[in-house]
């Protein structure tokens, strides 16, 4: 029997990429899958309602059990008819996988409010609408059904996280979101059975990624490939397991490595028993470490020494300063 046997899970932006690859692992784990997408370019724009379908046809093809669905998650009443298609199709839900996305990068000063609205919109406001409208329902069985465990996976980026990208203020601020959201979701959903926990992919291979330098293309028949974006999605079906412990967490992966994120914690101080004079301050607060980001992003993205640093630097600095 599957590891997700009898489970029903939907998982948002599974036409392709990442999600189309959860997609065919849950349901070859014995899951029932509705799989959401409305087909849209990576930039959000346009859609094709056939996508989503070509999944469900090849999960059925395989002998699994899968349904289509193309609402946006960004849609509030959209996220609310993918919940109910869930219920309508399978009579009940178990698991949500957020993991729709999209990319409109641009450097803060020539990025427009729409260019930071809809990044926010898909990624922030979708995982928060979809999974709003799944724990209401989940709210409500559990009290004919207290002990089914429930779940939701975010999927957040390292772009949020630890490796600040120039170009990506949009996506990076809602990505850390996306993870902060898990934390407190986590905390308030644990009296209705929900475990919340959240996955940050890093250069899987799709067609959002496919052009970054070194993401590397295809291995030969039977080799591992670190890139390919079907790695994540065991974590992603764990993490769903009826008896998986992990609640709150955000977790790294990349081929096959995981690793868990310990987030923001605090570090150094400066203390006063008073209000701080400006005096006081300036000296106080230069006991403190001030870490240049730059580095920080550098060495986050395996770029040593200090030649290939400066290089690096000199081509980001460069790029930092194009106008629109
Ligand atoms: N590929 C990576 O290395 C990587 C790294 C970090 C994070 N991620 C995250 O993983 C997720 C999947 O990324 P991917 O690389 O597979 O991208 P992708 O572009 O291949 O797939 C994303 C899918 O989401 C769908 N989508 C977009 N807007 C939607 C909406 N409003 N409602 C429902 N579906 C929508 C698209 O149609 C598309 O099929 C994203 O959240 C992305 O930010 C990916």
């Amino acid at each position: 029997m599957g590891s997700l046997a009898g489970r029903v899970a939907i998982i948002t932006g599974a036409g392709q990429g990442i999600g189309r690859e959860h997609a065919l692992f849950f349901a070859s784990e014995g899951a029932k899958v509705v799989v959401n997408d409305p087909g849209v370019a990576v930039d959000g724009s346009g859609g094709d309602s056939s996508l989503a379908q070509r999944v469900v046809d090849e999960i059925r093809a395989a002998g699994g059990e899968a349904v289509a669905n193309t609402d946006s998650v960004a849609d509030w009443q959209g996220a609310q008819r993918l919940i109910r298609s869930a219920v309508e199709a399978f009579g009940d839900l178990h698991v949500v996988v957020n993991n729709a996305g999209i990319l409109r990068n641009e450097l803060l000063l020539n990025m427009s409010e729409q260019e930071f609205d809809t990044v926010i919109a898909v990624h922030l406001k979708g995982t928060f609408a979809v999974s709003h409208w799944a724990a209401l329902y989940w709210r409500e069985q559990s009290r004919a059904h207290p002990q089914v465990d429930r779940a939701i996976v975010n999927t957040s980026s390292g772009s949020g996280l630890h490796n600040p990208l120039p170009t990506e203020v949009n996506y990076a601020a809602a990505k850390a979101g996306v993870a902060a959201m898990t934390i407190v979701a986590a905390i308030e959903l644990q009296p209705y059975h929900v475990r919340v926990n959240c996955i940050a992919p890093s250069r899987a291979r799709t067609r959002a990624t496919v052009d970054l330098p070194g993401i590397g293309g295809a291995t030969q028949d039977g080799q591992f490939d670190p890139f390919h974006p079907g790695n994540v999605s065991p974590v992603v079906a764990y993490l769903c397991m009826a008896d998986c412990p992990f609640n709150g967490q955000v977790f790294s992966l990349h081929g096959g490595t995981v690793i868990r994120y310990h987030g923001w914690s605090l570090g150094e101080e400066i203390r006063s028993d008073q209000r701080w004079s400006i005096y006081d301050l300036t000296r106080a607060m230069q006991t403190l470490p001030n870490p240049d980001p730059l580095a920080n992003l550098l060495s986050a993205l395996g770029v040593l020494g200090p030649e290939a640093q400066e290089q690096m630097r000199h081509m980001i600095e460069a790029s930092l300063t194009k106008e629109r």
